[in-house]
């Protein structure tokens, strides 16, 4: 597939599309800034990009998503802004979920859902169970997530296994830890891309992205779309990955 940067024609190969692209999706106060808006507008713009960014992964054959919508450090922002993007989130799960359905996209959360107000968790539930038998898109959604409490998290529920006799500690290895992640089954992502010029992790994903390519962009989040998308591919696919050989 061609697609044009500027005066260049570049190509995309459609074999080599990666499996998993892992989104921070960073900018949208900045880009409400810009436009002398109120923060939450730059939320709502962001959500609004989510929405078209699953359509093309969903376009070019990409089959795990995941992005990084909330993390375990934002509670640090006003309760106002936490409560607008809260809200956008109620609204999210409602209206767009019912599209994706229909669309084949299946859903989860990781991250520490018990924190996130009793209704929003029963709309993950929801969500969770309805979808669970779609096989088109896989998209994970990062809500109070942080890379540090997902293992802690893993090594509590390890300790409780071992302390009930059902694992023993000198069996434990990669595969073991993996299993108690939130993203246990979950191949890890090929292609992590962050947007709005930060070039750092913020606690996204610490274990998964031990062998992923980056891919950074100072393209605001609402405003990453499909030739953004395409260019990330392309840079990826340009690159040639060793995992420690030569
Ligand atoms: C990312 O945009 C969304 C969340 C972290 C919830 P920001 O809100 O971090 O936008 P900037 O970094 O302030 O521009
Ligand atoms: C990372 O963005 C978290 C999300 C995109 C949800 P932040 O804007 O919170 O990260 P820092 O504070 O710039 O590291
Ligand atoms: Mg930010």
């Amino acid at each position: 597939m061609f697609f044009q940067k500027g005066t260049q024609t570049l190509e995309i190969d459609m074999t080599r599309i990666p499996n998993h692209i892992a989104i921070i999706m960073d900018g949208n106060g900045r880009w409400a800034k810009k436009r002398s808006l109120p923060r939450k507008a730059g939320h709502k713009a962001g959500a609004e990009a989510l929405e078209r960014i699953i359509d093309d992964c969903r376009a070019l054959g990409v089959k795990h998503l995941t992005v990084y919508a909330f993390s375990t450090e934002n509670w640090k922002r006003s309760q106002e802004e936490v409560d607008a993007i809260m809200d956008l989130l109620r609204q999210y799960l409602k209206t767009y979920f019912r599209r994706f359905m229909k669309d084949n996209v299946k859903m989860n959360v990781i991250g520490e859902i018990s924190r996130l107000d009793g209704d929003i968790q029963e709309q993950i539930r929801e969500i969770e169970k309805l979808s669970k038998d779609k096989d088109g898109l896989f998209v994970h959604i990062a809500l109070n997530y942080g890379g540090r409490d997902e293992l802690c998290r893993a090594v509590q529920k390890l300790a409780v296994q071992i302390e009930k006799g059902a694992l023993d500690s000198e069996t434990i290895t990669e595969d073991t830890i993996e299993s108690f992640l939130d993203t246990a089954g979950t191949p890890d992502p090929e292609l992590v891309i962050r947007t709005s010029g930060e070039e750092r992790i913020s606690n996204f994903l610490l274990w998964q992205i031990a062998y992923s390519e980056f891919y950074f962009t100072d393209t605001l989040w609402p405003d990453f779309n499909r030739q953004s998308l395409e260019e990330a591919i392309y840079s990826y696919q340009n690159r040639e990955r060793r995992f420690g050989g030569r």
